[in-house]
């Protein structure tokens, strides 16, 4: 180790600070941290600062809403104003899959901090009666579609799973899915990479040291993907595969329709290189992104960036004017995701969170700070969107579609792992009705046929937002994906059959009280 070139380089960008508890390390802790520096390139990340401070005051600055436009009709696809086309985009969507052409890939590099647990969001249990993680959910799904394909088509497909962990994250993934045996699916079809990480700087641009021996690190946002499917050589590997388009998606949508046929074939079909599904935002103080136009380019506008006067504009028809509801799930063509990697992907721009970090001061001991003392900078997936040379966007129900799991129950009762559980279960319940079969209550009093809405804005039917009375809780129901991944495939288990909750069915059959045949 030349610790003269090292502190010679941190001089030169400005970083000396980092070695300023150097001599009371022990030589252990100073070759990791040598380690740790080497392998740094300083002059980037103070233009990465430089560049997120000027971008994160000019946002500050000027909203966008003189220049914002909304997503214009020809370029809307929508389950329900649409009906008539979602079973060709469904088949053109599985064609794609049959020959191999499809892949998933999954973002799982936060932290997960909202949650409060110290693993991936990936591993958590919401307490389904099955107990099965979000992972598990979500390869199952995988493995039903890749099923359905094959049958469709009379051929072997598979779909391959590209999982983006990070530093905080990778290790434990890769060692819960070898402990669950990769769910069912083959070991090489999972592929799990990592993407960047990035200092957390203070507000002059020194990099935080989170012991003395330690920088504090934080992944670089969930753009960080295009840097990193360079650098771990994915992008070569759905090459090597054959893919052509890639739906990319955020673990912590319970009801994710994981590489969701009718939104690839929608996609495929109107040619387009990058899409984009989103939910109707109903409430102008959601706190959700909204897709829409910029100066004539797509992009997310964060809720932040635009005032509430024009998240409060509403068109004719009484719907809010910029409601194109961002749910984190898109689609890109193969070459388009490329050419971001190979030419655009210097472009994006570091978005800057300002956080409380964790420090040691210059006595050495750890501060703990109650307000913001410094920044991450993150990339957002999204931000390609601009590239593109033909967007779409699909439009889908919420309550079918969209249910994240952001937060501990313990908060405001929004986005945890209670709502994410009932919106699972409210939507298998839906299934089963739809499917012609029913429920009845301990008094074996069939339950009203029309699941029962929860308050204006509610999570889904059935499912109150307002849940800490817990008076209002969804019929008892999963499905597991293996036997159904959309509902399909119920008639013959439950259609006629009045089932007492709690109604399990997965691939061994039916569990439950069935208590008698109509
Ligand atoms: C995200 C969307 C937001 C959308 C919302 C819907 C982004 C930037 N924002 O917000 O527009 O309305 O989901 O639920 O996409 N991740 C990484 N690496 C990172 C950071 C995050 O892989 O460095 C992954 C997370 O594991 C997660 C996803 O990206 O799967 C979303 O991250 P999160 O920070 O939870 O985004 P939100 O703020 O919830």
């Amino acid at each position: 180790m030349d610790i003269d070139r090292l502190r010679e380089r941190l001089a030169e960008a400005g970083q000396s600070h980092l070695l300023q508890f150097w001599n009371e390390l022990s030589p252990e802790e100073q070759t990791e941290m040598s380690q740790d520096l080497e392998g740094m390139d300083f002059k980037e990340i103070n233009g990465f600062f430089k560049s997120a401070m000027e971008t994160s005051s000019q946002a500050k600055q000027e909203k966008v809403d003189s220049r914002m436009e909304p997503v214009p009709r020809e370029v809307l696809g929508s389950v329900t104003r649409d009906r008539e086309s979602l079973k060709d985009w469904e088949k053109e969507g599985l064609r794609c899959i049959a020959q191999n052409k499809v892949a998933v890939l999954l973002l799982a590099g936060g932290q997960g901090t909202r949650l409060g647990v110290p693993y991936p969001k990936g591993m958590y249990d919401v307490k389904l009666p099955s107990h099965k993680t979000l992972f598990q959910i979500q390869a199952e799904r995988i493995l039903k579609l890749q099923q359905l394909a094959e049958q469709q088509h009379n051929t072997k497909c598979c779909i391959p799973w590209y999982i983006m962990t990070s530093g905080r994250t990778m290790e434990s993934t890769k060692e819960f899915f070898s402990r669950h045996s990769y769910f069912g699916l083959s070991q090489d079809n999972v592929i799990i990479f990592q993407q960047g990480m990035l200092p957390a700087m203070d507000y002059s641009g020194k990099i935080i040291l989170e012991s003395k021996g330690k920088l504090s690190m934080a992944p670089d946002g969930n753009g960080g993907l295009y840097r990193a499917l360079d650098t771990q050589k994915t992008i070569e590997d759905m090459q090597i595969r054959g893919i052509s388009c890639i739906h990319v998606y955020c673990v912590d949508n319970i009801l994710v329709k994981v590489a969701d046929p009718a939104f690839i074939g929608f996609c495929a079909l109107k040619g387009a290189d990058c899409g984009a599904k989103v939910v109707e935002k109903t409430n102008p103080t959601e706190a959700v992104g909204v897709v829409s136009k910029v100066d004539g380019r797509y992009q997310v506008v964060e809720y932040s960036e635009i005032t509430l006067a024009t998240a409060e504009r509403r068109s004719s028809d009484g719907r809010l004017m910029f409601n194109a509801g961002n749910v984190a799930n898109h689609f890109f063509s193969l070459s388009f995701l490329s050419d971001v990697v190979k030419t655009y992907e210097p472009q994006l721009q570091h978005h800057v969170a300002q956080k409380k970090i964790p420090y040691v001061d210059t006595q050495g001991q750890l501060i703990k700070p109650d307000k913001p003392n410094g920044i991450k900078m993150e990339k957002f997936v999204f931000d390609i969107f601009q590239f593109a040379k033909k967007f779409v966007v699909y439009e889908v129900l919420r309550e079918d579609e969209f249910s994240p799991l952001k937060n501990a129950d313990s908060q405001d009762g929004k986005d945890n792992p209670t709502t994410a559980r009932h919106a699972l279960m409210s939507l298998h319940h839906r299934w089963v009705l739809n499917a012609g079969g029913h429920f009845t209550d301990e008094n074996g009093t069939r339950v009203p046929a029309i699941p029962r809405h929860g308050p204006a804005g509610s999570v889904s039917p059935g499912v109150t937002q307002n849940l800490k009375d817990g008076t209002d809780l969804p019929i008892k129901c999963e499905i597991s994906p293996l036997v159904s991944y959309g509902g399909e495939g119920l008639e013959e288990l439950v259609n006629g059959h009045e089932f007492r909750p709690t109604l399990v069915i997965d691939k061994d059959g039916l569990h439950q009280l069935v208590k008698n045949g109509l």
